[in-house]
């Protein structure tokens, strides 16, 4: 009879904490929103806060707990979303490669692929993690790179090593032995694979983001830093 009596509250409990946290977390549209929600080329799905756990999941790892125009293309293929959310956390949120060099990864692949909205996503968190207005430039305004004798002084070694082989591997998909060993110099093999997997999968996202139309960005240029 106490036992019931307890389960009954718990259950009450659970349920009033549940209808509350959904009550309180604002809506996609009542947030600062990043994105513009232009059509892309499948509709949005944006299910309410409390009602979806792989969109919750997702709005867990976004800024103001807010689905991006990514995330509501993404929400149409609920389990690509919810292991594109897993991977991408890591690749943000678990790797040992400085924060510089994978926004400065992420910044480049934008510019060579043409994928204005990955830009418009990256250039804060790439302020953040300490990139300069200056090192902007070079991201958005050095042609391709070909070879690791072209270290930029603004960069400097390291970051100039990540460039050209983010170059490579984004235009040429295969990354030549000297390129590789200049990486080498600087991470370890754990790194290695991360910054690898970090140039791959940024790859995959601005091929999904243009094929896609996401946030209808393909018609706008990836802007100049300034
Ligand atoms: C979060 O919300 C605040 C207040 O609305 C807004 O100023 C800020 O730009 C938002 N941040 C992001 C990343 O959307
Ligand atoms: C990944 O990093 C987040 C913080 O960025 C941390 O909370 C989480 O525990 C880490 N996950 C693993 C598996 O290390
Ligand atoms: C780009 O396309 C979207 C539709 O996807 C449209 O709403 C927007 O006005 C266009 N912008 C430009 C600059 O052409
Ligand atoms: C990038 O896309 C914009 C918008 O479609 C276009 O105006 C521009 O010419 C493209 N740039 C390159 C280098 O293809």
């Amino acid at each position: 009879m106490v036992l019931k009596a307890l389960y009954l509250l718990v259950a009450i409990a659970s349920l009033t904490i549940t209808v509350l946290s959904a009550a309180i977390q604002p809506s996609h549209e009542l947030l600062g929103k990043r994105d513009d929600d232009l059509p892309a080329r499948v509709p949005y799905i944006f299910p309410a806060p409390g009602t979806d756990p792989i969109a919750d999941a997702i709005r867990a790892r976004r800024a103001n707990g807010t689905l991006l125009a990514l995330d509501g293309v993404l929400l149409n293929a609920p389990l690509i979303a919810s292991t594109w959310n897993s991977l991408f956390g890591v690749i943000r949120g678990n790797t040992t490669i400085p924060g510089n060099m994978r926004e400065l990864a992420i910044l480049r692949i934008a510019t060579l692929n043409n994928a204005s909205y990955e830009w418009f996503q990256h250039e804060s968190v790439g302020r953040s993690e300490g990139l300069t207005t200056e090192q902007l430039r070079v991201i958005r305004l050095t042609p391709v790179l070909k070879d690791t004798t072209e270290t930029n002084s603004i960069l400097g070694p390291l970051l100039s090593a990540m460039m050209t082989f983010t170059d490579w591997s984004t235009t040429t998909a295969r990354v030549p032995d000297h390129v590789f060993a200049e990486l080498r110099k600087f991470l370890n093999d754990q790194q290695l694979v991360e910054a690898t997997a970090t140039v791959a999968g940024y790859n995959f996202v601005s091929r999904f983001l243009l094929a896609l139309d996401v946030d209808g960005k393909n018609n706008v240029s990836v802007p100049i830093p300034t």
